[in-house]
């Protein structure tokens, strides 16, 4: 799978403030904390509810689906153990970052599975 870039000045990010970025295939949840900024793909692990509408307090993010809390600074379940948030590449650049995230997976053939292309 390939990946790309996208850029954000740190300044449009409140602190602790989960905020939703409609990139890559499930979205990415962005948080500026007191370390630092992180980015994860807004997917819970548990049942698919968006991370980025949870709330966060001492360090964690509390998925609105069924309370699963997770760490900011690494992304492991911190209520439910083997499980965690799929972090991705964070790269402070000035007054900016940058975040790498998978690109959408491309639709899929069914019943073959394969991937669709287009052209000719
Ligand atoms: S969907 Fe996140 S805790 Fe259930």
């Amino acid at each position: 799978m390939t990946a790309r870039w996208l850029e954000i000045e740190i300044g449009r990010l409140a602190l602790n403030t989960p905020v939703h970025l409609d990139q890559g295939p499930s979205g990415i949840v962005v948080i500026r904390t007191e370390r630092g900024v992180v980015a994860y793909e807004d997917v819970c692990p548990h049942h698919g509810w968006q991370i980025s509408s949870g709330d966060v307090r001492n360090g964690e993010i509390e998925c609105p689906g069924h309370g699963w809390t997770f760490r900011l600074d690494t992304g492991a379940c911190s209520s439910t153990l083997g499980y965690g948030l799929r972090s991705l590449r964070v790269v402070t650049c000035g007054a900016s970052v940058r975040i790498e995230y998978p690109e959408p997976r491309p639709p899929r053939c069914s019943p073959c599975d394969a991937s669709l292309t287009t052209g000719g």
